[in-house]
């Protein structure tokens, strides 16, 4: 039997070789669709497009099943931490115990930024978005690393993952405390990634924040969780930058931008003002299931629905339970878990959820979580972005050393004016 998908245009068949993955997933190769046949697909969103072979992760989403490297989310969430599984994503393995100190030592040792740097601060307004500072300066970061943004400078490799996840920390650290008009706080080398994120966040001259550990446990889970999740919005965004051979600075930073977008990393904070508007205005649950199926308003439930899980999102399930924990832990009794937990309820028995297979999502628990810790609203996609970047890296390098990689360029199908001729302004 043929292992070709076979296209019929006009009569005539076209043999596509068909791929198949290392978990049987099945794509039709078109490469040479247009030489052969002078068309091209069309698939608004990409929906059924495959951009990239890659070995990173892998997602079912029918089963609900997301794996870093091969290592079951679940897996990973029980038994490994935020560092860890960084290094995983980036090089492909676990680490032995020395390159794991390695790798943690250089992420101490480079979470000082030039103190020039810290001068691009000023020239933000206060209120600035902590996302729109995030990129904008990680790209000002590039110019402070030379030696970093040389292509030919490839064996530097593990510093420059290290230097960038822990650089990018303090700079999110930075934005926050400029967002508060409070002097920065230098990074604490005494305290491990996410200790000393929350130290440089926390922390003023006077006090030192005085960290439970159960708080610095729930945001490295968070951050674990959000590490990679293959072809996603910005992570396809990174990806596309670096098929130009930019740069890791810029291409981090377009990222940055793209997951700040409501539809994808922004929908965490997008939940949280949802739930307080139920709750400031006593908005009723089935009134809102209502809105939210009504074509007419633009009423989302936020950190609902994906465009691959289609049974259920594992990292929500994961951050369901640990919102519980932390709760309890920390004995919070937040009127918006209530909300959340009465919403997903009223929703997963709805038909229109039900038929559409639209479940919580990682955004739906993980801004309920961060809010518990403290972590103010505006901060919650730039801890997104700090989770994503591991993921972000390893696909940059898996771009950069893939020996058939060529320029990331879609096509299109033109539907504007036929050809015309210009009119000259006295004549329109
Ligand atoms: N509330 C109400 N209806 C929804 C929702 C929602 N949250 N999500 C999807 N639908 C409906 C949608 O209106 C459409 O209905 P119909 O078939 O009648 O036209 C159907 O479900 C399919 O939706 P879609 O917009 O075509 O799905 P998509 O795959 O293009 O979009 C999504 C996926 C995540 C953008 C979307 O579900 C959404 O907007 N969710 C809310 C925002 C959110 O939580 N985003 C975080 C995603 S997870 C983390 C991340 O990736 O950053």
């Amino acid at each position: 039997m043929s292992k070709d998908a076979i296209l019929k245009i006009e009569g005539k068949d076209y043999n596509m070789p068909i791929v198949t993955g290392s978990e049987g997933e099945k794509g039709i190769d078109i490469a040479k669709l247009r030489a052969d046949t002078g068309h091209i697909t069309l698939d608004p969103g990409f929906g059924n497009t495959g951009s990239s072979e890659s070995k990173i992760t892998f997602i079912d989403g029918d089963k609900g099943i997301l794996r870093y490297r091969g290592y079951d989310i679940e897996d990973l969430a029980a038994n490994s931490r935020f560092v860890e599984v960084a290094y995983l994503l980036i090089w492909g393995e676990l680490p032995s115990q020395s390159q794991l100190t390695k790798f943690s030592d250089m992420l101490t040792d480079n979470a000082l930024i030039h103190e020039n740097l810290k001068n691009h601060f000023e020239g933000f307004p206060w209120n600035a978005h902590p996302m729109a500072m995030l990129s904008a300066m990680i790209n000002a970061l590039s110019c402070y690393h030379p030696e970093l943004v040389d292509p030919d400078n490839r064996k530097e490799e593990l510093k420059v993952a290290a230097r960038l996840m822990s650089k990018i920390r303090t700079i999110a650290a930075f934005s926050y405390k400029m967002s508060l008009g409070e002097p920065f706080t230098y990074p604490d080398p005494h305290r491990r990634y996410v200790a000393n994120l929350l130290h440089m966040m926390f922390s003023v001259p006077h006090q030192k924040y005085e960290q439970q550990p159960e708080i610095a446990k729930a945001l490295d889970k968070i951050l674990m969780l959000h590490a990679d999740h293959e072809q996603n919005c910005s992570t396809s965004t990174v990806r596309i930058v670096a098929s130009a051979g930019s740069n890791l600075f810029s291409s981090l930073s377009a990222g940055v931008c793209a997951l700040w977008g409501n539809l994808h990393g922004g929908a965490n904070m997008g939940v949280i003002s949802m739930l307080q508007k139920i709750h400031e205005g006593g908005l009723d649950i089935k009134k809102c299931i209502e809105m939210a199926k009504d074509r007419e308003s633009d009423f989302r439930l936020m950190g609902f629905g994906h465009r691959v899980y289609k049974n259920f999102d594992p990292r929500a399930t994961i951050l369901r339970a640990h919102a519980d924990k932390v709760l309890g832990i920390l004995d919070i009794n937040d009127p918006l878990l209530n909300i959340a937990r009465r919403l997903e309820e009223a929703a997963l028995k709805d038909s229109f959820f039900i038929d559409r297979k639209l479940y919580p999502n990682v955004d739906f628990y993980s801004g309920l979580i961060m809010r518990a810790v403290g972590i103010p609203t505006d901060m919650f996609t730039v801890l997104f972005a700090i989770g994503r970047l591991p993921g972000w890296i390893a696909h940059w390098r898996e771009v950069n050393e893939d020996p058939n990689g060529r320029i990331s360029r879609p096509r299109q199908i033109y539907t504007g004016e036929p050809q015309r001729k210009y009119v000259p302004i006295d004549k329109r």
